[in-house]
């Protein structure tokens, strides 16, 4: 074996990436570490403990082969020579930052894992989010070490996207490693470029300083959000003025310094990152003293938690002002299609909204019950969890579709119309339907930033 990769984090992050790395790489040895024994577990069993689109072939690949899961963090530093830290940054909900920050304790908790039980140099790697300038930090602890060992920092932020995760990773866009301008750091970079070099193409390996790799990640993110919030911004004038977010879209995404992706409207963004990395940006730019700045991308947040609201008033609206004993089914909870994560999905807050008015909720998932019932778990109210969507919508007065799942489309809806209560409604929060085909069959159809087709004016 070439080197040894250890990743300290084994979610859904750390598990598909190092599934790729140890497919594309068979000459190195890659083991990936989690306190949480249930998650490794699951990565050892025929279920993986996640969902996407490809991995389980990956990780049949390489699993055993150069390819382990352990909860042995000890026996994993001590062996590896270069540490992947892939651990969980969620925003601070305490003290200084809260609600704002990033929560580092469990990277400093990990590199303090490092410094406790490494017995050689090593290179450590930020493949978590993280705020710009972490590494000096990271530095700063890792050289405290009383070893005289020394640990190169190097940041690699991930760019896949959940749901396509293993095309992303197989077929990145780019691949950012930033390192220290030093010789030392220049020739940590080129170790961590080799290791992509086994299947990336050069020309898509960007190398940069530390500060702009860690802050990039968090500009990217920022950016792709932005563009939600400002399609789903206008979605609400187009719905005042019958313009049409769909052909508005398509007509600004013809533009090629626009371009077309990320432009779809919707009930807002979701998943762990989003939100949680512009908060950090915000933080920071206050930090740094740019208020205005901070302003600025705070109102990405704002204008998505407005977006849910707006969804929400709508169908309160639309169904006379009163949802309170009805029965809603949700089509989708998952933050997305093709993938069961739940974290920051919009269908968490508008399930809570239609809680609050008093609807009665029958969910259903293709891949996210189990975390919807999680996420809920405590929140009052009438919520039944159901894995036929024909049972879900069976007695109900609206539809809410909230996630994109294509299977939706695939539904039989003149037999959904039947089973439903008349009138019968369909709020499609992410535009997914046949909507003149739905108003045929008999449906009051509320696409978003498009005009509704009701029966009832
Ligand atoms: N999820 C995404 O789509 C995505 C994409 C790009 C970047 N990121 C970033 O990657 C990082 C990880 O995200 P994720 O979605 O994989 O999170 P996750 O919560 O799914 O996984 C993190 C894992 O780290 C483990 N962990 C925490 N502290 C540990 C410790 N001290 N020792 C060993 N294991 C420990 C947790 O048990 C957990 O299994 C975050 O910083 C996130 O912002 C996420």
């Amino acid at each position: 074996m070439n080197k040894t990769i250890l990743c300290i984090g084994a979610g859904y992050v750390g598990g598909p990436t190092m599934a790729v790395i140890a497919d594309r790489c068979p000459d190195y040895k890659v083991i990936v570490v989690d306190v949480n024994v249930k998650r490794i577990a699951g990565w050892n069993s025929e279920k993986l403990p996640i969902f996407e689109p490809g991995l389980d072939e990956v990780v049949k690949r390489a699993r055993g082969r150069n390819l382990f899961f352990s909860t042995d963090i000890v026996g994993g530093i001590k062996e590896a020579d270069i540490i992947f830290v892939s651990v969980n940054t969620p925003t601070k909900t305490f003290g200084a930052g809260a609600g704002k920050a990033a929560d580092l304790q469990y990277w400093e908790k990990t590199a303090r894992d490092i410094i406790e039980h490494a017995e050689s140099d090593k290179i450590v790697i930020e493949k978590s989010t993280l705020p710009v300038r972490t590494a000096a930090a990271m530095h700063r602890i890792l050289a405290s070490n009383s070893k005289k060992l020394h640990f190169e920092v190097v940041s690699n932020p991930e760019f896949m996207a959940e749901g396509t995760a293993i095309e992303d990773l197989q077929n990145p866009d780019r691949v950012l490693i930033g390192g220290m301008e030093t010789p030392e750091g220049q020739k940590a970079i080129n170790t961590v470029v080799d290791i992509y070099r086994h299947w990336v193409a050069p020309e898509k390996i960007k190398t940069t300083n530390l500060w702009s790799s860690e802050l990039s990640k968090l500009a990217a993110n920022a950016m792709l959000a932005q563009r939600v919030s400002s399609v789903n911004s206008l979605s609400a004038l187009c719905e005042q003025t019958d313009a049409n977010i769909l052909e508005v879209s398509a007509a600004m995404g013809m533009d090629s310094r626009i371009g077309g992706k990320f432009l779809k409207a919707g009930v807002g963004f979701g998943g762990s990152c989003f939100k949680k990395d512009i908060l950090n940006l915000v933080y920071l730019c206050e930090y740094y003293g740019l208020p205005e700045v901070a302003a600025y991308w705070e109102g990405v947040v704002k204008i998505n938690d407005y977006q849910q609201r707006r969804f929400v008033n709508n169908m309160i609206r639309r169904m006379f002002n009163t949802i309170s004993g009805k029965r809603i089914a949700v089509l989708g909870f998952a933050f997305k299609a093709d993938t069961g994560d739940t974290r920051e999905s919009p269908a968490i807050n508008i399930c809570k909204m239609l809680l609050e008015e008093r609807a009665c909720l029958a969910i259903h998932d293709p891949q996210a019950l189990d975390n919807a019932k999680m996420d809920l778990d405590g929140v009052d109210g009438v919520i039944e969890y159901v894995d036929d969507p024909y049972e879900a919508v069976r007695g109900a007065h609206a539809i809410a579709l909230l996630t994109d799942w294509k299977c939706f489309k695939e539904l039989d809806y003149q037999k959904i119309y039947e089973l439903m209560e008349k009138p019968a409604f369909i709020f499609d929060g992410r535009n997914l339907l046949d909507h003149a085909g739905l108003y045929e069959i008999g449906f009051n159809v509320y696409p978003l930033g498009q005009k509704a087709m009701s029966h009832l004016n």
